[in-house]
């Protein structure tokens, strides 16, 4: 198991954005993103101070896009931390497995869609930070 990507290693993906008078348009199709996905969610109807995330997961990569609004995802790879906003619809984080994330500061109506590369197994999730700081030691 890979477990020594960092903070590094994230990256910001430019989509198509196909813009046009009646609005624009935007894909996300193979190839743009790096893994095959299994499982597309979004969160809405965040309240205003909630956070979400506070965990890491050991396999699945995510690719996280403020399909409207804004908000701040807090990443920490065991040693260091780095806060990216999101608040483009053409512009995605990429998330490698291994990073613990926050997510937080999300304005009124924002919406965040996830493309997981994995479909849901709790298993896979680490939820508590100091475990997490020692599944990247090992
Ligand atoms: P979680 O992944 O912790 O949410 P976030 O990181 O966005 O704060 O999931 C919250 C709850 O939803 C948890 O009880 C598991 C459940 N859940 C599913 O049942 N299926 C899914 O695909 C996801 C992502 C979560």
């Amino acid at each position: 198991m890979n477990t020594n990507s960092t903070i590094n290693d994230l990256q910001i993906i430019s989509l198509p954005r196909i813009e046009d008078r009646r609005g624009n348009l935007s894909v996300i199709e193979k190839d743009i993103i790096p893994f095959e996905f299994k499982r597309v969610y979004y969160l809405y109807d965040v309240p205003g101070g909630a956070e979400r995330g506070g965990h890491a997961h050991k396999n699945l990569q995510q690719f996280l896009i403020a399909l409207s609004g804004s908000f701040e995802v807090v990443l920490h790879d065991g040693k260091d931390e780095k806060t990216v906003t999101l608040n483009i619809p053409n512009k995605g984080l990429l998330l490698p497995k291994g990073i613990w994330r926050e997510l937080k500061n999300f304005s009124s109506g924002a919406v965040c869609l996830v493309i997981a590369s994995e479909v849901y197994l709790e298993d896979d999730y680490i939820r508590d930070f100091d475990e997490f700081v020692k599944f990247k030691m090992v």
